[in-house]
C-alpha cells in the first residue's frame, strides 16, 4: 500500500485544505501524488531513481532542501522503517515551516508509524490523527517558540558521524549504515589481485568496499564509485578521500540502472541492492549484473556478493562468458565472473 497515497489521503476527503505551496521530504513518486501537485509542491529526495521519477513527472525536485526555499505553509513526510531517519526528517520539516505551517506525517503501520506518532506527540504537543491504507496519518501545526529539545536530538541523531562500530562514517538510513554488511565483508575478504586497473563500485553505499580495496594497497588505475543515495555518498566521499593516494577517485550520484559507460573498467565490485521498498526485487540485481557487463572491457572480472538463495546465476550466464562461486558464508555467496 501507497504511503502517499495515506500522507494526502486528508486532502482528497477534505479533512485538511491543500496547501498552496507545501514541501515533501524523502519524496517518491507515485500514482498518488497527481499533476495537481506539479506547481504548488516541492519535492526533496537524495535517492537518484526517485529524484528522476519526479522530475520526468513534471514535478519540483530538489536533493537536499535549498536554504532559501519557501516559504511553505505545509511540510509532508512519508514515514520509512528508518526510525531515527524519519524523526530527523519530521525535525527537519519543522524548521522549514512558518509558525502555523502543517506539519503532516503518514508511515504504514508494519513499519513502525505507531511509536513514530507517539514520540511526535511527545515533542509537539497532541496531535490530530486518521488511519487508513494500512497506515498511520497525523498531523499538527507549528507553534510559536524555539525547536523543542526533543527535535535537536532528531536532526542530530539522523545525521552523518564517525560510526564506532564500523569505524567508517555513515548515517540512518544508509544500508548498513552501524555494521558491516555481512555479504559485504566476505567479498572483502577474497579481494583477487587481479581486480586491478580502473575499477567500478556499484552501489557503493558509504564506500566499505571501496575502502577495503584501497587499504590492500594494490595498485590501482582509477576508482569509480556510483550510488543512488546522495547522502551515503557523501559519507563515502569522507570514507575514502583520505585513504586515495595515486589513483584517480570518482564519486558517481547515479542510478545505475539507467545505464554506465561502455567498457571501460577492468573489474566492477559489487553487492547489489535487492529490495524495492519492502519487496525483495531479484530485478534490480539483474539489472546491476547487465551494467557491469557492459561497463567492463573483454575479458574483465566482475566480483558480486549476494545473498545465497537470489537466483542471479542465470542472468550472469546470459551477459558473462564464464561464472565461478569463489566463496559461501553466513548466507552469502560471492561470483566472479569474466565478460
Ligand atoms: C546492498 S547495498 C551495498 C552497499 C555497499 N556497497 C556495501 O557493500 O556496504 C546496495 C547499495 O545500492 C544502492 N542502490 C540502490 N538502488 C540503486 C540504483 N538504482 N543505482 C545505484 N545504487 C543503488 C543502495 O543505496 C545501497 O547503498
Amino acid at each position: 500500500m501507497s504511503t502517499i497515497k495515506a500522507l494526502l489521503h486528508p486532502f482528497t476527503t477534505g479533512m485538511l485544505k491543500p496547501p498552496a505551496q507545501a514541501l515533501m521530504l524523502r519524496a517518491h513518486a507515485d500514482a498518488a501524488l497527481d499533476a495537481d501537485w506539479r506547481q504548488n509542491l516541492l519535492c526533496i529526495t537524495g535517492f537518484k531513481p526517485d529524484h528522476d521519477a519526479l522530475l520526468a513527472g513534471g514535478f519540483k525536485v530538489e536533493a537536499a532542501l535549498p536554504a532559501e526555499a519557501g516559504p511553505f505553509d505545509a511540510a509532508l513526510c512519508p514515514l520509512t522503517k528508518h526510525k531515527a531517519d524519519s524523526l530527523a526528517a519530521i525535525a527537519q520539516a519543522w524548521a522549514a515551516l512558518p509558525v502555523g505551517g502543517l506539519l503532516l506525517c503518514a508511515g504504514d503501520n508494519d513499519t513502525g508509524a505507531a511509536s513514530l506518532q507517539k514520540d511526535v506527540a511527545k515533542a509537539l504537543g497532541p496531535l490530530e490523527t486518521a488511519s487508513k491504507f494500512h497506515a498511520r496519518i497525523f498531523w499538527t501545526r507549528k507553534q510559536e517558540g524555539e525547536m523543542p529539545a526533543l527535535l535537536k536530538g532528531w536532526l542530530a541523531g539522523g545525521a552523518t558521524r564517525l560510526v564506532p562500530e564500523t569505524g567508517f562514517h555513515a548515517g540512518p538510513g544508509m544500508h548498513g549504515w552501524n555494521k558491516i554488511d555481512r555479504g559485504s565483508k566476505l567479498l572483502a575478504d577474497h579481494l583477487p589481485g587481479d581486480v586491478r586497473g580502473r575499477i567500478a563500485d556499484l552501489g557503493a553505499g558509504w564506500g566499505y568496499l571501496s575502502a577495503m580495496l584501497l587499504k590492500t594497497g594494490r595498485h590501482l588505475k582509477g576508482l569509480d564509485l556510483f550510488e543512488a543515495d546522495a547522502a551515503a555518498l557523501e559519507a563515502a566521499k569522507l570514507n575514502i578521500q583520505p585513504l586515495s593516494g595515486e589513483p584517480p577517485i570518482r564519486f558517481h550520484w547515479a542510478d545505475v540502472t539507467k545505464g554506465l559507460p561502455r567498457q571501460r573498467y577492468h573489474s566492477v565490485i559489487m553487492n547489489p541492492p535487492f529490495h524495492s521498498g519492502k519487496a525483495t526485487d531479484i530485478e534490480l540485481g539483474t539489472a546491476f549484473i547487465q551494467q557491469a557487463a557492459h561497463c567492463l572491457e573483454k575479458g574483465g572480472l566482475m566480483l558480486m556478493v549476494a545473498n545465497r538463495q537470489l537466483p542471479y546465476e542465470a542472468a550472469i550466464d546470459a551477459h558473462f562468458k564464464e561464472r565461478r562461486l569463489v566463496a559461501e558464508a553466513d548466507g552469502f555467496k560471492l561470483i566472479e565472473a569474466r565478460a
